[in-house]
């Protein structure tokens, strides 16, 4: 079943990391080699080299492709005929992109309401069966738990550790970017899967002499959606970033390791700091990521000013000439909805002649 030109994509470039072999079918949409794009106004309000992983630029507009398409091999290799995630909406548009590849089917279980209505439109426009439950992503989750075993059915949430395997590739192009590991990794934390793969790619980067140094890995969560900073299960979370809106993470023991171990932290931003920032990053950088990726910009504009306080781990690290790498997860253009109401947005309306429009131009 392998492709012909089948040149691309993390499991082609990435191989003798990954838990694949000659009889794993690679299902794959050339996910992955993302740009790294360096940010200028982000350095300069920081004081040091800041770069954006653009992951919205993966097929499906979310860094949920790497770990996909190694999910979704792995499940056809193991004979399944179906598989089923609970998702905030990118992981069940990946999941639905890939089982279509494949061809097999998607179920997917969201928490009704709460789902970006561009993340939505994907599930059923790649054609999985969407079940939208009176509850939240844990509920959802817990449920899906509950079809493991199942005969021909794959779970391919992040509880999957094939899931876990392809997103820490992202770590490997970083490092293969910069030449060397980056001094401070920032990304936005809800179950908590990416950045436990991230700091596992580092690590085994490091580990066979790819990379001199590791990150110090910091992640941001929602104010109202944030168990981890809290150190206790949230049980309503709230958030606009309904991507992060989560309050039990699967992988908290593994977003924990990775801030402790890396000499990093788990921190906090509020909605209007997350909207804040995915706006400046629009219309300074160019850059239109949907609001759970902006809290890394968020995080990273609220800490660099205080980054001097003592016993701050990004003190140390923040400095003149420090490498500063944020993931930006999933692409704008899957919640235009936040971004129109929270920016007030409508276009001036003009008759059509030059006169008319330029007046309209001359006083906005
Ligand atoms: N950013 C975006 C755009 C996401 O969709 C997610 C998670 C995260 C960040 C957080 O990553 O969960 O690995 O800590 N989305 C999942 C989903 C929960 O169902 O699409 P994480």
């Amino acid at each position: 079943m392998n492709e012909p030109l089948n040149d691309k994509g993390v499991i082609h470039r990435y191989r003798p990391f990954l838990p694949v072999s000659d009889a794993t079918p690679v299902i794959s949409l050339s996910e992955g080699s993302t740009p790294l794009i360096h940010s200028p106004r982000l350095s300069e309000k920081a004081g040091a080299e800041v770069y954006l992983k653009f992951e919205g630029l993966n097929p499906t507009g979310s860094f949920k492709d790497r770990g996909m398409t190694v999910a979704i091999s792995k499940a056809v290799e193991d004979g399944a005929k179906m598989v089923i995630c609970a998702s905030t909406g990118n992981t069940s548009a990946a999941a639905a992109a890939y089982a279509a590849r494949a061809g097999i089917q998607c179920a997917v279980i969201l928490p009704a309401g709460k789902i970006a209505i561009g993340k939505l439109a994907q599930a059923f426009v790649y054609g999985a069966k969407v079940v939208a439950i009176r509850g939240n992503f844990d509920d959802a989750l817990r449920i899906v738990r509950e079809f493991g075993g199942i005969d021909g059915v794959a779970i391919v949430n992040s509880i999957n550790p094939h899931r876990i395997e392809g997103q820490k590739t992202a770590a490997f192009e970083i490092i293969e970017d910069l030449g060397d590991a980056p001094d401070i990794h920032i990304l936005p934390v809800g179950n908590a899967g990416n950045i436990t793969a991230y700091w596992k790619g580092y690590r085994e980067f490091h580990a066979a002499a790819r990379s001199s140094r590791l990150p110090k890995m910091v992640g941001f969560q929602a104010a109202g959606s944030a168990p981890i900073f809290y150190n206790r299960p949230i049980d309503r979370p709230d958030t606009i970033a309904t991507a992060i809106r989560i309050g039990n993470p699967a992988s908290w023991e593994g977003a924990n390791d990775a801030a402790c171990e890396s000499g990093g932290c788990i921190d906090i931003v509020t909605d209007e700091e997350i909207l804040s920032a995915q706006a400046w990053l629009a219309s300074k950088e160019g850059i239109f990521v949907e609001p759970a990726s902006a809290a890394s910009v968020a995080g990273l504009l609220k800490c660099h000013s205080k980054a001097r306080c003592s016993g701050c781990p990004f003190a140390s690290a923040l400095r003149e000439g420090a490498k500063v790498v944020l993931t930006v997860t999933g692409h704008g253009l899957k919640d235009t909805e936040t971004a129109v109401s929270f920016g007030g947005f409508a276009p001036a309306e003009a008759d059509a002649n030059l006169d008319a429009v330029r007046a309209v131009l001359d006083k906005n």
